[in-house]
């Protein structure tokens, strides 16, 4: 069963102009690293056990494909999960098609595992993730020998990979800044005997390249040119299982630090939010902007540096966002565009291209967001421009297209706009921040 027949009857919500937020929070895992820990996990020999893990909808899915190709895969207390893993090339032929649901990082990484694995199987997902792009991350791994057998139009899902008997090493160009396609390839070239090398014009998050180390693989990063980076793995490595701590997400983070901004008078703290500098790009536009963001009790978990976050209500100010910072930023441009309208005066966030590919075509979802709670924004070729005024009108029901993050956002900007903000549906926050709605009322939220 996909995701979007498990949650046949939508679930409306309202978010209200709420008194100032205030208290201690720790959101949930980190999604990209809770996905990693599951696959690595089931690539090593040995256990490895996680605390911490994210436990929404997109990586249970992950953690379920691990078990069907073969891992043990097992709760072992609140957010602690132990995997055992059947060692690189090691999976086995799924009896059933691989269920993704909403999750274009759970399917393209594992796609990449199986790619290296002489076995077929099938993926699958829900009708957002279907409709998604799948050739960029098909095309590489052909080229490392493995074959989609059966696909839709354009090699979209549901498609058949059959893995490569015997991989190649490959030397690949990214054609856009993808951490997803980056990652495909690596996992895929732990099956290649020699070196596997993706370069990429724009660094994206590295999560992959630092638990492949922590994990035992020999991977090694360097700069190209001005924002780049060329990672080299050698292959055939034995992974041994390891533990991993999960930082609290950014991402998720993202949303209670805006609202915390826009609505007066709030105060609050984050905990062990990850500060990997390819994931912070929100942070630093929001203190161009003016936010008050401070960061202490620096501390690193296995590569991953992590902080306590102290936000503060501020008058925020319109700035431009220059396109090279989207890759540490790619899924927090919604709730910046909330912040932007909430501004004085204009923001311009450029080179946005990624954003019309995430879980819904989030350039027309983020303008539609704010058009209809009455703010002025324009798409101009793959640039936004919110007009901010200081305030928001509010009013708008928010269609989330299946999309989280839309949903999450459109709350956050009912927070604090002259009138409440209803969204359609708020069944997809569960795929990467279940607790999110009892988090907020807990710092004060108004939703009914
Ligand atoms: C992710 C990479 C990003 C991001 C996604 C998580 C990852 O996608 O949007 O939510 O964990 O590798 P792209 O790398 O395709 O931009």
């Amino acid at each position: 069963m996909t995701h979007s027949d498990s949650h046949a009857t939508p679930s409306p919500l309202t978010a209200r102009k709420s008194a100032a937020l205030n208290g201690r929070a720790r959101v949930p895992g980190d999604k990209s690293i809770s996905h990693r820990a599951l696959i690595l996990g089931a690539l090593a020999v040995g256990e490895t056990r996680i605390a911490g893990l994210l436990e929404g909808e997109d990586v249970l899915n992950t953690a379920k494909a691990m078990q069907a190709l073969g891992a043990q895969v097992e709760r072992t207390g609140d957010f602690a999960w132990s995997v055992r893993g059947v060692g690189v090339s090691g999976f086995a032929a799924p009896k059933h098609a691989l269920d993704f649901g909403n999750s274009g990082t759970g399917c393209r990484l594992v796609m990449g595992a199986v790619a290296g694995c002489p076995i077929s199987a099938i993926f699958d997902g829900d009708a957002s993730l279907r409709s998604r792009p799948m050739r960029r991350i098909v095309d590489p791994l052909e080229l490392m020998g493995a074959r989609v057998t059966d696909s839709q139009d354009g090699g979209r899902l549901p498609l058949t990979l059959r893995g490569a008997r015997d991989p190649l090493p490959i030397v690949y160009r990214t054609p856009v800044a993808s951490a997803q396609i980056k990652s495909a390839v690596l996992l895929a070239g732990l099956s290649a005997p020699g070196v596997t090398t993706v370069i990429e014009s724009e660094a994206s998050r590295d999560h992959t390249e630092l638990m492949l180390k922590h994990f035992g693989a020999q991977i090694v990063s360097e700069k190209e040119g001005i924002h780049g980076r060329k990672i080299a793995l050698t292959g055939q490595p034995e992974l041994r299982g390891a533990d991993v701590v999960v930082p609290a997400d950014p991402s998720s983070a993202a949303f209670p630090i805006v609202a915390a901004l826009i609505v007066a008078g709030s105060d609050i703290v984050l905990t062990d939010v990850m500060t990997n500098p390819l994931r912070t790009g929100l942070f630093t536009t929001l203190r161009e902007m003016g936010a008050s963001i401070e960061e202490s009790e620096v501390r690193g978990d296995a590569g991953e540096p992590m902080a306590q976050f102290r936000v503060r209500a501020s008058q925020l100010r319109g700035v431009v966002v220059p396109p090279e910072r989207a890759p540490s930023m790619i899924d927090e441009y919604l709730v910046l565009a909330v912040a932007a309208s909430f501004a004085e005066g204009t923001t311009t966030m450029r080179g946005l291209q990624e954003l019309r590919v995430k879980e819904s075509d989030r350039l027309e979802a983020t303008a539609a967001m704010l058009r209809v709670n009455g703010v002025k924004v324009e798409i101009v070729g793959d640039d936004l421009i919110v007009e901010g005024t200081g305030h928001v009108p509010g009013g708008g029901l928010v269609a989330t297209h299946m999309d989280h993050r839309i949903a999450m956002s459109a709350l956050v900007m009912g927070l604090a706009s002259d009138k409440p903000v209803t969204i359609d549906d708020t069944a997809f926050i569960a795929t990467s921040f279940p607790d999110f709605i009892p988090m907020m009322r807990r710092l004060g939220a108004e939703f009914s």
